[in-house]
């Protein structure tokens, strides 16, 4: 089994590879990324020797390079993605390019190729917000189902909403084996310090502000990323064409609350807790049934949120190397020695 894994130089996409490796020895992996800001090689340190594992240095939306790419593959788990919502407030350019035609590229690519399945990664972000319920409450709560209406309310959820539907039009127009895959808000190591989790772990051991947008009530729910990836293999070893598949840690946490179980696990004081002006367009909550998923698939997931926030905080800590050269941007210098300068623009297939 070849698996092509696109964007498995960033967060999720580079646990996903170490998990195959790992749990699937027979099978052979192809990270097929851009190296975008996103994307690090050093989150595959020590897989990158591994001999079931290649990368090549390429862009979704490159039709020649994926040719070559899925000349011998058998499967495409498709994670390469613009990811970050305050990035699409600033700019969507790059979310269209990639999350719309490089996913709609990409499948034309394999209906030509014919015969193998695509497992799409999207979002729970896809369905909009949910009103705001107290994460502590009892009673019935409202949570997205896979048959609420897709309303997505932030650049990027609209960019990942748009690719994800015409996944599942290629699927009923053109028989192309799509499964989709709609997610709650990951965590774990090596996210990108950009996001809430990682972003006021390593503020905090810098000894800066901990950023709380609003009233620091918005809601999320959270999934450790190796729940989230073993959730995708199922999809891929189990699922069927045309299906979405939901996956969610039913962890709904406010921000707030997340934020000071990060301070008091590092010893940080409340004062450090900053309140800032509002993302515009803020979610107020998320929250996912993924029960027939779960059903279906024989998954779920069994990380709970608080052991899953003190290892992931502790990884941070002990990976202090990484997140610097990651915040000062000198992981780059990676690159340049691999690919020479400006070797992160160059496109180029070489399984
Ligand atoms: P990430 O930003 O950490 O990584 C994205 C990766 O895609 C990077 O390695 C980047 O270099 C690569 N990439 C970007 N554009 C590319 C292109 N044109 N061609 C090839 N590679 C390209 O993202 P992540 O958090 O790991 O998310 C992975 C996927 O999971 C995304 O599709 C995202 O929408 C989805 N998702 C993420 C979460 C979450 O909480 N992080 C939750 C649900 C779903
Ligand atoms: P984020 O990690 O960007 O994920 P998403 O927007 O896709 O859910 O943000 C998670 C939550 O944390 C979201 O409600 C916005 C909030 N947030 C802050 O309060 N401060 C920050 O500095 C960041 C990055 C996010």
């Amino acid at each position: 089994m070849k698996v092509v894994v696109t964007g498995g130089a960033g967060f999720i996409g580079s646990n996903l590879v170490r998990l195959i490796l790992r749990e699937r020895p027979q099978w052979e992996v192809v990270n097929l990324d851009l190296l975008t800001y996103a994307g690090n090689l050093e989150n595959l340190t020590g897989v990158d020797e591994h001999p079931h594992y290649a990368f090549v240095h390429g862009d979704v939306a490159d039709r020649t390079c994926l040719e070559a790419v899925l000349e011998d593959a058998d499967a495409v788990l498709h994670l390469a993605a613009e990811s970050h919502v305050d990035r699409s407030i600033a700019s969507a350019t790059d979310f269209i390019r990639t999350n719309v035609v490089g996913t709609e590229t990409l499948l034309a690519s394999v209906r030509r190729r014919g015969g193998l399945p695509v497992v799409l990664v999207s979002t729970d972000e896809v369905y909009g917000e949910l009103p705001w319920q107290d994460p502590r409450a009892t009673g019935p709560r409202e949570r997205f189902h896979p048959s609420t209406p897709l309303a997505p309310r932030s650049p990027y959820a609209a960019s990942k909403a748009a690719g994800d539907l015409i996944a599942l039009a290629y699927q009923r127009t053109h028989g192309v084996d799509v499964r989709v895959t709609r997610c709650s808000n990951n965590y774990g190591p090596y996210q990108f310090p950009e996001k809430l989790i990682p972003l006021m772990v390593t503020n905090a051991l810098e000894g800066k502000g901990l950023p709380i947008y609003g009233d620091g009530l918005h809601i999320r729910d959270w999934i450790h990323v190796d729940d989230h990836c073993r959730g995708v293999l199922a999809v891929l070893e189990r699922g069927s064409a045309g299906r979405v598949y939901h996956f969610g840690g039913d962890a709904e946490r406010t921000n707030l609350e997340v934020v000071e179980a990060i301070a008091d696990r590092l010893g940080v004081g409340r004062d450090r807790l900053a309140f800032v002006p509002d993302r515009p367009g803020h979610d107020r909550r998320y929250a996912i049934d993924w029960s027939g998923s779960a059903e279906e698939l024989g998954w779920a997931p069994v990380v709970p949120f608080e052991q899953g926030l003190r290892s992931t905080v502790d990884w941070y800590v002990h990976h202090e190397t990484w997140w610097r050269r990651v915040r000062d941007g000198s992981y780059q210098d990676y690159y340049e020695a691999l690919y020479g300068p400006g070797g992160r623009s160059t496109l180029s297939a070489q399984p």
